[in-house]
Formats: structure tokens, C-alpha cells, sequence
């Protein structure tokens, strides 16, 4: 197979934050997720784990969600700051009915970002909240004036405002977040909005909730009309899909036991992410030429039926090769849409869903996953540049797509940059790739491959990890660098070529 590789034809800037990640208050993400208290025999900074927070770091996390999803359209972030002790608890009603005591709010989120070196993106309520409360909360992060909110925080420990970019107004307000008309959401986002302030040199980045989608329902309406009634006053506009191998929401599978047949419909089903970004960008485009305005993917990932035994209102799943197949093709499809996608958010960071990584009480493991970002990580910032190669078929569940994902860029040094994935659980492939312009030479070769169900768990933690990949065979050529590649099935290669 060829695929060719013009490192000058340069099409679009990757926002870091196409690497993002996200955290709900949900199952065992925060709680005993990431944060265990600073009484924890686990060792941590500031409650948070510290093992956990090195491995984001390494992974480069540019950017994390909180507090929902579905939690943030019940969340009063009052209740969640003070003395921990006299913090208001409540029922986390959407996610097991567990009791919430609010010990991790707004100063412990602004504390996890700065620990891993990420942007904090927080999504405000719409659906239950008011948009006081809302304003408020802003003044309370970001505003230096001595008014009685900001004050408030600084009676809580932070005298200095922090500095926050993104912010959502409200979370699937056509569903969890108050099951809302477009018409009527787009009225209230104009609303809420007003009032979400610029304080002492901060500047919001707007973030107007989006598309619930499915392959069934693509919501293209949703788009349409909030883009019609709301885009002067929006920075960015968010869009929701999840892959599940059947799509049937009561009975969608098991993480880890699944044949070819269900591993190609997953892959199939996640495929439509690549339609889903050129259709909602097709609608943005007509009313946002200039692509100003980010479509921002602050979920998407795996969905399957609960790990037997565990709450199924945590959300907890494993995680195989197959859902690196899934981050790999859909990681390559939003550096792909990177002129309009500015940012995802894979969900979720732990323990839920898609997560990057798992723990058991004090074990923790980095998923098939997590490796997918560390590879893909080196994009960050980068310049797509074209990549070419003839579609190789697989079909399945009446979706085509192609067995090989690609997508290559070049960063600031003048590196090229190339992730491919061999999707096929069948056949290894070859792929004879050559990059034009001149003599490069392979400085770093990677590659995360096993069998489709391979996973990492708490008694072979390593058992699926990145290995040097040595087996690329390179030569100078007339137009510039060949190199053949044997890709072996279900596989990620990630190469760094320098001039
Ligand atoms: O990520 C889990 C849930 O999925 C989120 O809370 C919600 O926004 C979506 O439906």
C-alpha cells in the first residue's frame, strides 16, 4: 500500500487540546480516582495521587474537563468550597445515587491542573442552576477586585485569581442538562453568557453546548440552529459521540469479550466520527467561514456494559486493544478536521469509560490507551501536512472505511511527525511510504500491538506497551525518503523523521 507524505504542503495548526481528557464526578474517577485525600496512605500532593499525576504529565495532558457532564447541570459550586468538613453533601443522582460531600471543588480542580500542568476547562450548569450563580462563580476564579465573591475566595486560601480559558454554559442541555428545544437552549445561552464576565485580564473562551449524536440521530439540527441564533456570541461549540460496538443502549457489549465481527463494528461505528466532523463543519462553515469558531468534542470515546460485579451507575470498563484502535482512528480523524476541531476530550480520565488509566485501591495501570496519547502526543502543536493513501475497505454493519488511519504533521524544528494505525485484525499490512522533498532519517519508531482483547490488568499491568519499533527500512530517493513498513496487525506506529 502507498502512502505518500508532503511535509511542505501544510494545511492546518493542532491545538494541543485535541489531546484533552475529562473528569466527572462520576463512579471512581475523582474520588478514589485521582484525588484520595491528603490523609491517604497513597502517596500524594495535595490529595492528589502523585503516581497519576506523573503519568498525565508524561502523556502531556493539555487540557482537563470538570466537573460533568451530566453532574455539572446539578452542580452548585458553593457547596463545594470552605472548610471540607462543613461542605454541603448531596446525591449524586445521576451517577449511583453515592453521596457527594463536595470535598473536591473549585480550589482542589484549579490544584489538579496546576499539578499536571493543564488548562482547566469547567462547565458551568444551565440546566438546574441560575445564572447568578453562574456569574458568580466566575468572579470567584478570575476576578482581583475586592467585591464580597472575590473576597470569599480569598478567605478560602486563594488571594490570587486563577487564570481560566474554557468555559461551558451548561452540558447536553437537550438531555441531562434540562431536555431542552435548540431554539429554547440557544435563548438561554445568550442569556447565561452575558454574564460570564472578563475579570483583571481574563479572557473566557466560550464554550455553547452541542450535538448529542449517534449514528442513528446525527442532531445536525442542533448545530444549525444554535450556530443560526447564537455563533456572534460563542467561542467554541461542543459535539458528543460515543462508539458502542452495537448501538443498542441496553445491551452494548462487553469490554473485553468480543469477536472480529463486534471488534470491526466498533471500529465502523467509530469511523463515523470522520462524517460527524465534515457534516457539523459543513453547517459551521456556512455561518463561520473563517473557522473561527471551534467545534469542540468534549466526549467521545467507548461505551460497553459495566465490568460484571461493579455499580453500573460507575461506568467502570476495561479497556483492550481494540479501544487503542478506536483513540488511534479517532485521534488521526481530529488532526485530520484540525482547521475546525479545537479541541476533544476523551472520556473519561479514570476508571470510567474510555479511561487512560485504572486503579485498585493503591495499583495503578496505564490502559492500551493512555499509550495511543503518549505516541500521538508528539502532534501537539504541530502543523498538519497532507498525507495520501488509497482507501484499503473493510465494511461493516453497512459502514466502509479503511483499514489504515493516518495522519502525519510538522512541528516547529521542521520534524515530521507520522502516526498510522493497521486497523485490520486479519492481515498485517505493507506499506511502502515515501515523503517527499528530501533526505529524512527515522530519529524515533514506535509501536503499541497485540491481539484485538489484549489488556493491561492489575496482575500484568505491562502486558500491552510500546516497544521500539526497529523493522522500517529506509532509503534516500529522487524525490525524497522511502521507507517500507511492515504493519503488523491491530497496531499504532508512531515515526519521527528529521532532515
Ligand atoms: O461521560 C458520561 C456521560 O455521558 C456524561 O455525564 C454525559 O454528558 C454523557 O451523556
Amino acid at each position: 500500500m502507498r502512502l505518500i507524505v508532503q511535509p511542505e504542503n501544510k494545511k492546518s495548526y493542532i491545538h494541543p487540546e485535541i489531546y484533552g481528557n475529562f473528569s466527572e464526578h462520576l463512579g471512581r474517577c475523582i474520588y478514589n480516582g485521582i484525588y484520595v485525600g491528603e490523609d491517604s496512605p497513597i502517596e500524594n500532593v495535595n490529595g492528589m495521587r502523585k503516581d497519576i499525576v506523573d503519568a498525565l504529565k508524561k502523556i502531556k495532558l493539555p487540557v482537563l474537563r470538570w466537573p460533568g457532564g451530566c453532574f455539572a447541570d446539578e452542580y452548585h459550586w458553593m457547596d463545594g468550597i470552605g472548610k471540607k468538613e462543613s461542605r454541603k453533601k448531596m446525591i449524586n443522582t445521576n451517577w449511583g445515587g453515592v453521596v457527594e460531600d463536595n470535598s473536591f471543588g473549585t480550589h482542589e480542580f484549579f490544584e489538579l491542573c496546576r499539578q499536571i500542568g493543564c488548562e482547566p476547562y469547567i462547565n458551568g450548569n444551565v440546566g438546574s442552576g441560575t445564572v447568578r450563580e453562574m456569574s458568580e462563580w466566575i468572579e470567584y476564579m478570575t476576578s482581583d477586585n475586592f467585591s464580597p465573591i472575590a473576597n470569599l475566595r480569598r478567605e478560602n486560601g486563594q488571594d490570587k485569581p486563577w487564570k481560566l480559558k474554557y468555559f461551558g454554559i451548561g452540558n447536553e442541555n437537550w438531555g441531562c442538562g434540562g431536555n431542552m428545544r435548540p431554539e429554547y437552549y440557544a435563548d438561554l445561552y445568550r442569556q447565561f453568557q452575558t454574564y460570564v464576565h472578563n475579570y483583571s485580564g481574563n479572557h473566557v473562551y466560550k464554550i455553547a453546548c452541542g450535538a448529542g449524536t449517534s449514528i442513528a440521530n446525527p442532531n445536525y439540527e442542533w448545530t444549525e440552529t444554535i450556530m443560526k441564533h447564537a455563533r456572534h456570541l460563542m467561542s467554541g461549540l461542543s459535539l458528543h459521540y460515543y462508539t458502542l460496538p452495537t448501538d443498542k443502549w441496553d445491551h452494548k457489549g462487553s469490554s473485553t469479550e468480543f469477536d472480529k465481527e463486534e471488534y470491526y463494528m466498533t471500529l465502523a461505528h467509530a469511523s463515523f466520527m470522520d462524517e460527524l466532523c465534515e457534516k457539523h463543519g459543513a453547517i459551521m462553515d456556512r455561518y463561520d467561514p473563517e473557522k473561527k469558531i471551534g467545534l469542540i468534542v468534549d466526549e467521545w470515546g467507548t461505551w460497553y456494559d459495566v465490568e460484571p460485579g461493579t455499580n453500573p451507575g460507575f461506568l467502570y470498563q476495561q479497556s483492550t486493544m481494540r479501544d487503542a484502535m478506536v483513540a488511534a482512528l479517532t485521534l488521526n480523524i481530529f488532526n485530520k478536521h484540525s482547521d475546525r476541531v479545537h479541541m476533544a476530550n476523551i472520556a473519561q480520565l479514570i476508571n470510567v469509560l474510555q479511561a487512560v488509566i485504572l486503579t485498585d485501591g493503591e495499583k495503578m495501570l496505564l490502559t492500551p490507551t493512555y499509550h495511543v496519547f503518549d505516541m500521538f502526543s508528539r502532534h501537539q502543536g504541530a502543523t498538519l501536512v497532507e498525507s495520501i493513501m488509497p482507501m484499503d475497505p473493510i465494511t461493516s454493519d453497512g459502514r466502509t472505511f479503511s483499514s489504515v488511519s493516518h495522519s502525519a504533521s510538522v512541528d516547529k524544528e521542521g520534524n515530521v511527525h507520522l502516526t498510522i494505525a493497521n486497523l485490520s485484525c486479519d492481515e498485517d499490512k505493507k506499506i511502502s511510504l515515501r515523503l517527499d522533498g528530501c533526505a529524512y532519517a527515522l530519529c524515533d519508531a514506535q509501536i503499541l500491538t497485540g491481539e484485538m482483547n489484549a489488556k493491561n490488568d492489575f496482575d500484568s499491568p505491562e502486558n500491552v506497551k510500546i516497544v521500539p519499533f526497529d523493522s522500517a527500512k529506509i532509503e534516500a530517493c529522487a524525490c525524497g525518503t522511502e521507507v517500507e513498513i511492515e504493519l503488523s496487525k491491530v497496531s499504532v506506529l508512531s515515526l519521527t523523521f528529521k532532515k
